[in-house]
């Protein structure tokens, strides 16, 4: 029935996905894929519809592994609750909110971790600027400072292993409980303090603000550091569009939209089905887990001319739907692409002559970035 979804396997859905999501959507747009255990959505009109119909297709449901580690959030709740969990933040999430409250950080901590290496004249990116901004800028936002963005990163990585865990099946361990428990006993005793999280502490009760903090801090650190990592990758492979942004660097944020649509650092988002559903000529059955590939709707040559090539002079880059859309769309849309604008320009700025000195591409299942951005520049 869906034969190109029955051969598909992890592995290339982790290592180059693009040849195989091509196949599914030309002849399978909702296809069944035996090693997902679910249906995968591989349209741009068709994901749209899934995302934008809540009622049909839910992030509410016990299997969601994020919620069985951090509690009910925004990310797990639909409808009337979802806007309850939500609404509280999102006014401070604006783009001018954004600018007036992260600006100055953002750019201060860019020029602070450029300092950091810019005598070496080589670097590996992700690592030394793409990771640790974005760990910097959550840590500010849950109202920490820099000093202790070790602790929100050693909680990141206890909640995304047991997430991880759960998502596979297995027992977890009880690292993902302990690392929620510090972070239980840190918001609490912060919220008397201004940030993010006392707005929204007057609005919800204590245990929705810590579950939907640990939501930001799930959402904003390995996909910021994805989205500045593919960003840096897909200039330094595209010499004619580096000479671009190098010629007009208000040509930053069309680099940043199509460098998400070429590879979205969040792959895909999944619902459930609340109901049989007939989807594109597939029988969905209620309770099924549906799949949205927002990697494959983002090169959906219906939509985008030549969708393999990187090309800012595309009239239609917003098209992209790397923040998802729907009720769900993006929280951090603008403090993602805020962090991704300051990390290119301080690169591109600071580092002349910058050139990769391995080959490399995003690869992951969920999560897609590059192993290492490693580069050389004319050191000062
Ligand atoms: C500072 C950085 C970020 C923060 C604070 C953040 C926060 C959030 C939050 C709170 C949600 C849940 C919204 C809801 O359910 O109503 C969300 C959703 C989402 N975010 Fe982000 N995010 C950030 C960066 C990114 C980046 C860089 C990407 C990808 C390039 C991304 C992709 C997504 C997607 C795809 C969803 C939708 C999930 C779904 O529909 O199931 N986010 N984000």
């Amino acid at each position: 029935m869906f034969p190109v979804g029955a051969e598909a396997t992890i592995e290339q859905l982790t290592a180059d996905p693009h040849p195989l999501l091509a196949r599914l959507r030309a002849a399978e747009p909702v296809s069944w894929l035996p090693a997902l255990n679910g249906w995968l959505v591989t349209r741009h009109d068709l994901a749209l519809q899934v995302m934008k119909d809540a009622a049909t297709f839910t992030v509410d449901d016990p299997r969601f592994s994020t919620a069985q580690v951090v509690g009910p959030s925004m990310l797990s709740l639909d409808a009337d609750e979802h806007a309850r969990h939500r609404t509280p933040f999102s006014r401070q999430f604006r783009p001018r909110e954004i600018e007036d409250r992260f600006g100055d950080f953002v750019r201060a901590e860019c020029a602070r971790l450029v300092d950091g290496f810019v005598a070496t004249g080589r670097a590996e990116l992700r690592r030394a600027l793409a990771g640790p901004l974005a760990v910097a800028v959550v840590a500010d936002a849950l109202g920490l400072d820099a000093t202790d963005a070790k602790r929100v990163l050693a909680w990141y990585d206890a909640i995304v292993s047991t997430v991880a865990e759960i998502s596979a099946g297995h027992e977890p361990d009880p690292g993902g409980a302990q690392a929620f428990g510090e972070l239980r006993a840190h918001i609490e005793g912060s919220t008397a303090k201004p940030s993010l999280l006392a707005d929204a502490a007057r609005a919800l009760a204590l245990p929705e603000v810590v579950s939907n903090a640990a939501v930001l801090m799930f959402g904003g650190i390995e996909t910021t550091e994805g989205m500045i990592a593919n960003l840096v990758l897909h200039l330094l492979t595209n010499p004619s569009q580096l000479d671009v942004v190098r010629a007009d660097p208000a040509r930053i944020p069309d680099a940043v939209e199509e460098s998400l649509r070429m590879e979205p650092a969040a792959a895909v988002v999944d619902r459930y089905a609340t109901r049989d559903v007939e989807l594109a000529g597939a029988s969905i059955a209620r309770g099924d887990l549906v799949t949205v590939s927002l990697t494959a709707a983002n090169r959906d040559p219906a939509v985008f001319d030549n969708p393999d090539e990187f090309d800012l002079g595309r009239p239609n880059l917003r098209h992209q739907l790397a923040f998802a859309r729907g009720p769900h769309f993006c929280l951090g849309i603008d403090l993602a692409r805020l962090e991704t604008r300051v990390a290119v320009e301080a690169v591109l700025d600071r580092l002349p002559g910058l050139a990769l000195t391995d080959p490399a591409t995003p690869a992951g299942l969920v999560f897609r970035k590059p192993d290492g951005v490693h580069v050389r520049w004319d050191a000062p």
